[in-house]
């Protein structure tokens, strides 16, 4: 019998399984949104006395929720100006792009010739439901969804769950690309080619439209940032 998968690709969804959710977890969360959706752009100061007023709550949630999302590399603390929101970086997009293509490239190769109907059927619904949403907040975790799902028989859960971890540092960069970049249709087009080549058990047509996939979109959004345009 296959395992289930053990992990969240969202840092946040597994603490809060293992303990109550606190004040700096709320905090986190609202200012991860905030930061993941542009609303608060890179290079943008957040004051934590501002912060602990703004939520009504003493400095430590705030000054814990701010150390988080530097761990999430959302922010950098600096010693002199405090939490500033992280630019967008050229070199994490780089790196999680190739990462990501080295990896999911390596998973689909796996998993592509024993995907099961009830794999590709959950690998359908993702898509579809990725076709029919507009909001940017749900696009990055049904891309991913999407792609975790054609990686379900890969029978290698610490594989998958890199990927996972790769797809949350990534979010950011995703949403950018998928909501500002005018670049859903060719993923879209890209994503449905993969999953008609699992359907036809064609495992290299698969990766090598993956990686396409990837190495197309992480150097659309490299340009876009590299040009400023983010
Ligand atoms: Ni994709």
């Amino acid at each position: 019998m296959r395992r289930t998968k053990p992990l969240s690709p969202t840092p946040n969804a597994a603490s809060s399984i293992i303990a109550p959710r606190t004040a700096a977890d709320d905090i986190a969360d609202r200012l991860r949104e905030e930061i993941l959706s542009g609303a608060l752009a890179g290079g943008e100061i957040i004051r934590q006395d501002e912060l602990a007023a703004r939520y009504g709550v003493s400095r430590m949630p705030a000054r814990d929720a701010l150390r988080r999302l530097e761990a999430e590399a959302l922010i950098q603390i600096h010693p002199t100006r405090g939490a500033v929101v992280a630019p967008f970086d050229p070199d994490a997009i780089r790196e999680i792009y190739a990462l990501r293509a080295l990896l999911e490239g390596e998973a689909l190769a796996l998993s592509c010739p024993r995907l099961t109907e009830n794999d590709l059927e959950q690998a359908e619904t993702a898509l579809a439901r990725l076709e029919a949403e507009r909001d940017p907040a749900r696009i990055g975790a049904l891309n991913s969804r999407f792609h975790l799902s054609l990686f379900a028989a890969c029978g290698n859960l610490r594989l998958v769950d890199l990927i996972a971890r790769e797809h949350a540092a990534a979010e950011r960069y995703v949403r950018r690309l998928l909501t500002g970049l005018d670049h859903q249709d060719q993923s879209q087009a890209e994503h449905r080619a993969m999953l008609d080549a699992c359907r036809r058990g064609d495992g290299d047509a698969a990766v090598a439209t993956l990686r396409r996939h990837l190495e197309d979109g992480g150097r659309r959004l490299l340009a876009a940032v590299l040009e400023g345009d983010a």
